[in-house]
């Protein structure tokens, strides 16, 4: 894919990477609020060719995000652009991809018509946040694996770590391929979420009593904290040592790190697929490698 690369603002450092990477001229949208609150996007360029890659992720602020991504979607395709990849590293709503109580939308599937209906054809995330998100979303989606570069990032904690958890089963795969790669001994938990609340629990499955070792948590994304918070206290009472939660996507809201810090976890890693001051790692390798293999 040789098409030019277009990002917004709060995006242009990872877009920049990716334009340095794949040899692309990178052109970043003008934007503003007005007064009122609406959003406003402004291309002072006119695109060269029918196709763009368009680099948006969508955190923080994920709804105003989305309505930009529509908005810069609008004004290239004014600019004679017939065919929009989305680059979007973090994918915002891609949890809520089913029903889980009656009465509830789909928020995956909204969110994939109206960036559809924009005229995205095609999606490049990092670690979706499952299967039936990519299905529910309705457009081509490539799912870029961040192993690798977590592997990487786990091999430079403060301390070398003994053993790799899993705060519920869906991060297993993680932790079973990182735990794989460093030759370590995964623990598992299952993690119970309820549904109206959003309060977890959680129950070692698989695990031993520890002796002040150092263990890494992994996971796709920290949100509130509260799940690799319950596996932790859970490691310590078990006996471990220092405890480090390395993640793909480090949304970490308001109180997430107070929350993980009395849970006894030392240091909280993420990538740069959200860029704040938990981003250790980047995952632009991977994604350059899937751009260039589409
Ligand atoms: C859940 O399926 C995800 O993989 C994460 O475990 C979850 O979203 C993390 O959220 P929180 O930090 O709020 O527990």
């Amino acid at each position: 894919m040789g098409a030019a690369i277009f990002a917004s603002q709060s995006s242009s450092s990872i877009a920049n990477r990716l334009s340095q990477a794949l040899g692309t001229d990178l052109r970043i949208f003008d934007s503003k609020l007005f007064p009122d609150g609406d959003s406003y996007v402004r291309l002072t360029e006119r695109p060269s060719s029918s196709e763009a890659i368009l680099v948006n992720t969508l955190y923080p602020n994920q709804d105003k995000k989305i309505i930009e991504t529509l908005l810069m979607c609008d004004a290239l395709g004014r600019g004679g652009v017939k065919r929009i990849a989305l680059v979007s590293p973090y994918l915002a709503y891609t949890r809520q991809d089913r029903v889980f109580l009656e009465g509830e939308a789909i928020s995956t599937r909204a969110i994939g018509l109206a960036l559809k209906s924009a005229g995205i054809s095609r999606i490049f995330s990092v670690e979706t946040h499952s299967h039936e998100a990519i299905e529910a979303l309705e457009i081509q989606v490539t799912d870029v694996k961040a192993t690798r570069p977590m592997v990487e990032a786990i091999t430079k904690l403060p301390k070398q770590v003994k053993y790799i958890a899993a705060p519920d089963f869906k991060a297993l795969r993680f932790a079973d391929e990182v735990a794989k790669n460093l030759n370590l001994e995964t623990f598992v938990f299952s993690k119970q979420r309820d549904r109206t609340t959003g309060e977890v629990s959680s129950e070692l499955v698989k695990g031993h009593a520890l002796n002040g070792e150092p263990v890494c948590i992994v996971d796709d994304m920290i949100s509130t904290g509260g799940s690799i918070a319950n596996a932790s206290t859970k490691l310590k009472e078990m006996g471990a040592g220092p405890i480090f939660a390395v993640c793909v996507h480090a949304l970490m809201v308001d109180g997430a790190s107070a929350i993980l810090r009395r849970s006894g976890v030392e240091e909280v890693w993420g990538s740069d697929t959200v860029e704040n001051e938990f981003t250790r790692y980047s995952i632009t390798d991977e994604l350059v490698t899937a751009i260039h293999g589409s």
